[in-house]
């Protein structure tokens, strides 16, 4: 068992955009440090799924937030990067465009970001971890070791989006996916409490240009000081 208390535990926050390549980068980075992941927009989906499913509006600020406390969420392992609520596997869900959405506006409410904070300060165990979000730098993992801010142009975003969902046969229009996107990054950008914006001491990484290997080895030179 390690000696080490929570706030000693190494934290390299990830933040960014939709569609910038975080969940990707993040999980590989995860795996080559041998840290623990967190997946914070997942909890925000989950939450805006669990909401609507007993009926609940989305711009219900207390009883969403109420919903956060006794949530029952299990994330997968390593290479598994399924998620289950009440026992039930929901991550096709969950990755669906329209759950975004949903976690985009109930991301907005200051109270549900409030009741999601130690669920998210929970993950930071031993021997360290890769937070991936859009305010784990500024807000959640404020003292994070490193921290980086991936972007990546909307058009750019759209097209990696579109052939991801091509791949898996689902048929989509790129138009439609870069307007959701602009709505998304707007409503993200906007909003009052832990709007998306690098820290003060975020190293931004435009990812239009680069492959996945690329962001990875210059996320890990950062790490590693070897830069
Ligand atoms: O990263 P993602 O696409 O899974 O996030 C879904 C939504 O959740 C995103 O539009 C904004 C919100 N979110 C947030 O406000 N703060 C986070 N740390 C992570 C996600």
């Amino acid at each position: 068992m390690s000696s080490l208390k929570r706030d000693d535990v190494p934290v390299l926050a990830i933040d960014g955009p939709g569609g910038a390549g975080k969940g990707t980068v993040s999980r590989l980075l995860a795996a080559a440090l041998g840290w623990h992941y967190l997946d914070s927009g997942a909890l925000y989906r989950i939450l805006a799924l669990a909401a609507s499913r007993r009926d609940i509006e989305l711009e219900d600020e207390v009883r969403v937030a109420a919903l956060a406390p006794d949530l029952n969420i299990r994330f997968g392992t390593g290479h598994d990067d399924s998620v289950w609520l009440d026992g039930e596997e929901v991550s096709a869900h969950i990755r669906h465009e329209d759950a975004g959405t949903m976690a985009s506006v109930v991301a907005a409410l200051p109270a549900v970001r409030q009741a999601l904070l130690w669920r998210q300060r929970a993950f930071r165990q031993p021997p360290g971890l890769v937070a991936d979000g859009r305010d784990m730098g500024t807000v959640v993992f404020t003292d994070a070791a490193q921290k980086v801010f991936l972007t990546a142009s909307a058009e750019e975003r759209a097209d990696r989006r579109y052939k991801q969902l091509i791949a898996k046969g689902i048929d989509v229009n790129i138009g439609d996916l870069l307007a959701d996107i602009n709505a998304r990054d707007a409503r993200d950008s906007n909003r009052a409490v832990a709007p998306l914006r690098p820290a003060d001491d975020a190293t931004v990484i435009d990812t239009t240009r680069l492959s996945i290997a690329q962001v990875v080895s210059q996320v890990l030179a950062l790490v590693t000081g070897e830069n």
